[in-house]
């Protein structure tokens, strides 16, 4: 079952993202605090997957009003390959084109080739003629495991 994520699926959802190497995790924006406040703000586009009472997947989507973003998409390993995360995906592309939402972007580490590619087979071309930069407005720790 999909559904919008609420407060109380957080220890969860982090534990889940503990479970996924391939994602950076930090003591800011992952933190309860975090991902409540962008919950707050995206209360719509942020979904998780039930199986069996317990959190199995979850993707994090959010809009500025002209772009889309998805952030953190993972599923639980023993329940991977059975369309969890294409229907996550689904859910939250369904949901920003309601919104009023033109383009979803999303970043994927260069060495995690399957999530590249789970990407690519769901529309998600790569900008080669694009370079991704940031500014850093208050430090945070990466979180290793
Ligand atoms: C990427 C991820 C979210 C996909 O979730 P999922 O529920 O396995 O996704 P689906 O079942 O909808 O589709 C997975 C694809 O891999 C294939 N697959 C088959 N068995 C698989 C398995 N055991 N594990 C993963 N994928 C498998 C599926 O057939 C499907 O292929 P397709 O693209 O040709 O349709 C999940 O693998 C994951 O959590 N990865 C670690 C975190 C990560 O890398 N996130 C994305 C980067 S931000």
């Amino acid at each position: 079952m999909i559904r919008n994520m609420t407060p109380e699926d957080y220890d969860e959802v982090y534990a889940l993202w503990r479970s996924c190497p391939e994602m950076e995790l930090n003591n800011l924006d992952d933190s309860r605090q975090g991902v409540l406040r962008f919950l707050a703000r995206n209360p719509e586009t942020v979904f998780v997957a039930e199986e069996e009472g317990r959190v199995a997947g979850v993707l994090l989507a959010g809009s500025d009003g002209r772009r889309g973003y998805i952030y953190h998409a993972g599923v639980r390993p023993e329940f991977r390959g059975r369309g969890i995360g294409t229907a996550l995906v689904e859910a939250a592309l369904e949901k920003l084109r309601a919104l009023g939402i033109t383009k979803v972007g999303l970043l994927v580490f260069r060495n995690n080739d399957a999530g590249s590619r789970f990407w690519e087979a769901r529309g998600f071309a790569a900008r080669e003629d694009l370079a991704y930069r940031s500014c850093v407005l208050r430090e945070m720790t990466r979180i290793q495991f």
